[in-house]
């Protein structure tokens, strides 16, 4: 097949997308009217100036950027609108199963609460199902900048949506916050019955991988493209078939690799680790679902087989029902 037909191929596959932060999805022009809404003033006179920004040197430089532009979000609407918008996204890329994080920490910390953030996300969330079967589970992440008592305090305040919630997950600066320090909090989650994912080996070392395995018992690694240093945790993963949510046009857009043609997850889904494809922060990395699969057909030597495998990954990687995940897989078998 032509890069051209394996593009139409996935674009019109059913898919699942399994890292996504809702507050990476806020695109420029909601930035820019939620800000005049609220009479906030932005450092950018056009949606241009905004997309000019997006010019990130490594994790931290974009973060910096990421939290600024979620200050724009105060009321229920705001929410609903910034949910609504990538649910449409998931429409158009045909990605009908999405497991969605987002960041409480964010917003509690300049006094916006879970009864305003979540009643927006679930109008959009319910409304996306009703209008066209959409499949949506929210992941709550713990800013991993903070202190676990921070992260024990947001759990406690999410008591009301635990039924709203499938897994804790944790975010935001990797380097010098390693998995360990939320050892505690994993743990009450677990109890509670949530599924647990974090980001580990983004820009962080493997040892971060075994850690989030070891102390936070998670079921998938965010990211995890640092574990090709360590032969002993890929023969691991090959073993265990803990999933990887792999971001490729986030990892080139933070510089975690230089080019695309240097990204491993074609080499990962080869030696037999279960690699996915996500997009993480849309909006500020240049594109959806399908355009992360575009980049990947575009620069690296990628067969018909590859990116069946992906796709199949994500729906058994995924948090759905097994009666859900059968379905699908049936589906997708025969497409
Ligand atoms: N928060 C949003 N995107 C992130 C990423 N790629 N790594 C860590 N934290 C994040
Ligand atoms: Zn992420």
């Amino acid at each position: 097949m032509t890069k051209t037909e394996l593009k139409l191929w996935v674009a019109s596959s059913p898919k699942v997308e399994l890292h996504l932060h809702i507050e990476g999805s806020l695109e420029p022009d909601l930035m820019m009217a939620l800000a005049e809404k609220h009479h906030l003033e932005l450092p950018y006179a056009n949606i241009e100036e905004v997309k000019n920004a997006y010019d990130f040197e490594n994790l931290q430089s974009f973060l910096d950027l990421y939290y600024f532009g979620a200050s724009v979000l105060k009321d229920e609407d705001d929410f609903y609108q910034l949910m609504w918008a990538y649910l449409l996204k998931c429409k158009d890329d045909n990605v009908v199963h999405v497991e969605i994080m987002f960041d409480p920490q964010t917003h509690t910390e300049r006094g916006v609460g879970f009864d305003v953030f979540m009643p927006g996300f679930k109008r959009a969330m319910q409304q996306a199902e009703q209008e066209w079967g959409q499949s949506c589970l929210l992941i709550m992440c713990f800013l991993r900048h903070l202190t676990e008592q921070s992260a024990i305090e947001t759990l406690n305040a999410a008591t009301t949506y635990l039924d709203d919630i499938v897994a804790v997950g944790l975010d935001s600066g990797e380097l010098g916050n390693p998995p360990e320090k939320f050892t505690e909090v994993f743990k009450m989650a677990k109890e509670l019955g949530l599924k647990r994912v974090a980001h580990a080996g983004e820009e962080g070392p493997a040892d971060y991988i075994w850690s989030a395995l070891n102390a936070l018992d998670v079921q998938r690694i965010d990211h995890g493209v640092r574990s090709i240093e360590d032969p002993e945790l890929i023969a691991f993963l090959i073993q265990s078939q803990h999933p990887l949510t792999v971001c490729p046009l986030s990892n080139t857009k933070l510089k975690v690799f230089k080019h695309m043609q240097q990204h491993n997850v074609l080499q990962l889904l080869d030696l037999g680790l279960m690699a996915t494809i996500n997009a993480d922060d849309p909006s500020y990395f240049g594109g959806y679902l399908n355009d992360n699969f575009f980049a990947v057909i575009d620069h690296l030597p990628v067969e018909k087989h590859h990116l069946q495998k992906l796709i199949e990954n994500s729906f058994n990687a995924s948090f759905m029902t097994t009666e859900h995940k059968i379905k699908w897989l049936d589906k997708i078998a025969t497409y």
